[in-house]
């Protein structure tokens, strides 16, 4: 397999373009936004609440300042996207109207009391049952001046910082594991006051934000299937203009430690985020240890991760790793029966896995719960592996990759049927 492939905008950054870029004064213009379900369900949103947004190759977002996002009205659906709801729960606490929240089934048992436990103990009046969506907001006169995240989650860190946006004091966020940075990179190329010193962020008032123009660059997350089948299978693999930023990168440092052949060329920095080209060719992996902090930073690359160490020599081994239980699915459990249903072996923890390879695994139907990731995962399988591996739902793939199966058409991947 080999080739070029320019992939998707990242989708944490694509979220993040649309929410900021609403708020910022005046017309920001983003090209290679990810159209994906995920972030189309931001988009409603965001123009739900009054804002205009032009969808050409280029998306232009008429931004109204940090005030001027109007009451929706009808309720507002993050759909399966946990980066939507949580970043809008910080967002929506402090706005002077009413609102709610909801999503999907999916979405709907993920837990939302990460944020607003946080937030009600200082004051935010929200309305949650037992943790989850949906969520009603009313507008409140709350602030906080410091707050710890308390869970290993970039999602928790964002909601935060949206939130102390809004405050008339400087704020002091604090997150024990560094988790990935992209709110406060963009915030700060948008104007905001803010300062990051080791794992503590301090956002200071910041009367406007700076319209974004921006390149949003490949997606890691996504880029991690094609640089397993690269390493699996790959003559030489080329991901262009990819985002390398060091919190998202522990997938290609994991892999190279295990022996990958993985090249990282032609860096730059655009919009105060690193980026560049990866170069994978076939490799001979070996068994590692991973440990617990090492995880938030390849935390949604550990499905296809599991099956890579399935095909490594010797045992691979994954510690501190429970946040994976809160995902689309529990993807440790769900994990454990992919491997199974091929007639591997693998044992799963509480915060972690072992697994020995290289195992030899078969044709199998692979249960999904509907998520992305393990959908890709199983194809990847499929391809790599010669068998007749196949996701129970291929349609959830485009909720982060609606582009996956072209770009692995393009690579000359062929799929078992
Ligand atoms: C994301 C953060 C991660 C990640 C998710 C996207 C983000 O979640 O799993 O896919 O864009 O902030 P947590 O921060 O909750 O671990």
């Amino acid at each position: 397999m080999s080739g070029n492939v320019a992939l998707i905008g990242d989708k944490s950054i694509s979220h993040r373009a649309i929410i900021f870029a609403a708020l910022a004064d005046g017309t920001s213009n983003i090209q290679n936004l990810l159209m994906s379900e995920d972030t189309k369900a931001t988009l409603k949103i965001i123009e739900q609440m009054g804002i205009d947004i032009k969808l050409n190759d280029t998306v232009s977002i008429i931004g109204n300042g940090l005030n001027g996002l109007k009451e929706p009205k009808k309720d507002l659906n993050a759909m399966n996207s946990g980066t939507t709801a949580r970043l809008l729960i910080g967002l929506l606490s402090k706005q002077n109207f009413s609102s709610t929240l909801k999503g999907s089934p999916q979405l709907n048992k993920r837990p939302m009391n990460r944020i607003t436990d946080l937030l009600v103990q200082n004051g935010a009046s929200i309305n949650i049952k037992n943790s989850f969506l949906p969520i009603k907001f009313k507008s409140s006169e709350y602030s906080f001046n410091f707050q710890n995240t308390l869970v290993p989650s970039a999602q928790v860190k964002s909601a935060l910082i949206i939130a102390s946006l809004y405050h008339s004091e400087p704020t002091l966020i604090e997150e024990t594991v560094a988790t990935r940075d992209h709110t406060e990179r963009m915030l700060i190329a948008m104007g905001a006051n803010i300062l990051r010193l080791g794992n503590t962020i301090t956002v200071s008032p910041t009367n406007n934000l700076k319209p974004l123009n921006i390149s949003i660059p490949g997606d890691i997350s996504s880029g991690a299937f094609l640089i397993a089948l690269g390493v699996l299978k790959g003559k030489e693999i080329i991901l262009e203009n990819m985002l390398i930023n060091e919190r998202r990168l522990g997938f290609v440092k994991i892999l190279k430690r295990m022996g990958a052949n993985i090249e990282i060329v032609n860096i730059n920095e655009e919009n105060n985020e690193v980026i560049g080209d990866i170069k994978v060719k076939k490799s001979t992996l070996n068994g590692t240890t991973v440990t617990k902090e090492e995880v938030a930073d390849f935390i949604d690359e550990i499905p296809i991760f599991t099956f890579l160490a399935s095909q490594a020599i010797g045992i691979t081994k994954l510690v501190g790793a429970e946040e994976l239980k809160v995902k689309e699915s529990d993807r440790l459990d769900v994990m454990k029966k992919f491997i199974l249903e091929l007639g591997g072996k693998i044992e799963v923890y509480d915060d972690g896995f072992e697994i020995k390879g290289i195992q030899d695994l078969r044709d199998g139907l692979i249960k999904t719960f509907d998520d992305h990731r393990i959908a890709m995962t199983a194809i990847i399988a499929n391809i790599a592996l010669g068998k007749k591996i196949i996701p129970d739902n291929k349609e959830c793939i485009k909720d982060s990759y609606p582009s996956f199966f072209e770009d692995l058409k393009e690579l000359g991947a062929e799929i078992n049927e």
